[in-house]
């Protein structure tokens, strides 16, 4: 029987004949060139894993194949043409063209969801066969990112690849990673050893919502990525043509730096952070501070392949600035009339080092705040203008940045933030407050009004794990939300109305049933997946939105 063609995204165009390709009947499958080589390697060996059919990779074939081909001219990465693809399957066997090898890995995402569900399996469960379709795709959005906080709670690099492997699956391009904060430091810097022997671990952890903190658990928690770990991460995400954004948060959330390196902080130190909020320690102004950040920035720049580094730049507070001897002379020396400034002088020399690194700097919204001139008198940008700005507050600030002339990552807390709550019943695991529910997420609008998408570069959907300890509880968190925000960020409106969301999310489930992933069914948590009365119990707390400034 003719299965129900149903994909997530959506395509933008989609036309269905009757019938079925076997893929057995196949004999290679054929790439010219070494890119397209080598995602024809890794499509061969997706189909040999779920359906046990190997099928060769030939430069060259005279018959009935899978053709992966590069044609015209090529689009500049980070394009929306550079993800654009054609699909064909019929009787003759599989076409699959792009302008860039990028859209070829797209291409074989949807090629696998085109397979039977139980094809997603580790080991042959299902048969080689796709449904006749003519596909032509191309994302809405340049960027479409999902952030994994491997801060607070440490993830183990296997998870990592699989959430890859997870947002290659949704046509996702970009995973970002949430490498430090105040809980922990989890990259390794060879020049500065005590950010992991002291930075990357804490004593124990909170039991319950931070707020509602009676007890810790006396658990020693951590761990860290070594340089070999992230040049595997980000080999495998360039296998499968998406960018791993590495995060390093300054000047703020600095707890675990400053109890590895005290001398660098604008305060007393303390320990590596066992709870969670907003802390005061911040680094101090100095030529030392800027000393470490470059140190950590040339490791990042080793390392890290994408063409952007995140360099934080949320919540941080001015309270030790404020008192603090070093930041005074400084704001007397730079002309900084607002202590904001001292944030804005960051902005700026972490920028500048990375733009000679020949990277473009991130930041979360804050960085737009407290630029001031010499005078005192008009307030300008606090981050220089080829800086990304991610919002997170509020999509006011969507149009603040883009006022300024920033590009835009669009990932306000109110609509992608799914560490939120998704539903509200009482036996939803314990989160960190709000409630966006998947038909909250399928509503969403990226592209807020009165904002040119031009200046959208993209949207990300964020797992801060505050709440979040183990693997399975930010699989929970993320699924099947992130389905749907893949589906929002790809799809135009018009393909999207075509086919209602939330149908094709009945078929989808059976995907993330065969890769074994924790999602929360549409009917509330399975009664493993509960609260319960224990120390993942339900707290709530009302989500208060940022206003706008
Ligand atoms: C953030 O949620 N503080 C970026």
């Amino acid at each position: 029987m003719q299965r129900r063609i149903s994909l997530i995204p959506q395509p933008r165009h989609l036309h269905a004949d009757d019938g079925e390709l076997d893929l057995a009947s196949l004999g290679a499958i054929v790439a010219g060139d070494p890119e397209t080589g080598s995602l024809a390697w890794l499509l061969s060996d997706l189909l040999a894993r779920g359906t046990g059919l190997r099928l060769p990779v030939a430069e060259a074939f005279d018959g009935p194949a899978v053709r992966l081909r590069v044609d015209g001219a090529r689009p500049a990465d980070f394009t929306t043409a550079a993800e654009a693809y054609r699909l064909e399957t019929s009787a003759g066997g599989i076409d699959l063209a792009a302008a860039h090898p990028a859209g070829i890995a797209r291409g074989i995402a949807t090629l696998r969801q085109l397979l039977p569900a139980d094809a997603l399996r580790e080991a042959p469960s299902a048969a080689a066969r796709v449904p006749h379709v003519a596909i032509e795709d191309e994302p809405r959005l340049r960027w479409r990112g999902v952030m994994l906080d491997v801060a607070r709670h440490f993830q183990p690099k296997d998870f990592v690849l699989r959430m890859i492997d997870r947002a290659w699956m949704h046509r996702l391009n970009v995973v970002h990673l949430h490498l430090t904060d105040d809980q922990g430091w989890r990259l390794e810097v060879p020049s500065r050893p005590e950010l992991t022997a002291v930075g990357s671990w804490r004593d124990e952890t909170v039991v319950g919502h931070a707020l509602d903190a009676a007890e810790f658990d006396g658990t020693p928690h951590g761990g860290f990525y070594t340089l070999g770990d992230v040049r595997e991460i980000v080999a495998y995400a360039r296998a499968r043509h998406i960018t791993v954004v590495p995060e390093i948060n300054l000047p703020g959330h600095t707890r675990a730096v400053l109890a590895a390196y005290p001398e660098l902080g604008a305060g007393p130190a303390e320990p590596v952070a066992t709870t969670f909020g907003i802390f005061e320690e911040v680094l101090e102004p100095t030529e030392e501070a800027l000393a470490f950040a470059r140190d950590v920035f040339d490791v990042v720049a080793e390392v890290f392949d994408s063409p952007f580094v995140h360099i934080g730049g949320d919540e941080v507070p001015t309270t030790q600035w404020e008192s603090s001897k070093t930041a005074k002379e400084l704001m007397e020396s730079e002309g900084i009339a607002d202590v904001r400034g001292v944030q804005a002088w960051f902005t700026r020399n972490l920028t500048g080092h990375l733009t000679g690194l020949g990277r473009r700097v991130i930041g979360w919204d804050e960085i737009l705040d407290g630029g001031e001139d010499r005078d005192g008198g008009s307030l300008e940008g606090g981050a220089p203008a080829e800086a990304v700005v991610s919002v997170w507050r509020n999509e006011a600030y969507v149009k603040k940045a883009a006022a300024a002339g920033h590009e835009v990552i669009v990932a306000p807390e109110p609509y992608v933030y799914f560490d939120h709550y998704e539903g509200d019943g009482p036996d939803e695991p314990l989160r960190i407050h709000g409630h966006t529910s998947t038909g909250k997420v399928a509503a969403w609008d990226p592209v807020p009004d009165g904002v040119e998408e031009s200046s959208v570069l993209g949207a990300q959907c964020q797992l801060w794990s505050e709440y979040l300890p183990h693997y399975r509880d930010v699989e929970y968190a993320a699924f099947p939300r992130l389905a749907v925000f893949a589906d929002v960020v790809w799809s135009g409106p018009g393909a999207r109305r075509a086919a209602p969301v939330e149908e094709r999310l009945e078929d989808h489930v059976a995907r993330l049933e065969a890769m074994g992933v924790n999602y929360r069914p549409a009917a509330g948590p399975r009664p493993w997946q509960a609260g319960g009365e224990g120390r993942r119990k339900r707290f709530d707390r009302a989500f208060v939105e940022h206003e706008a400034e």
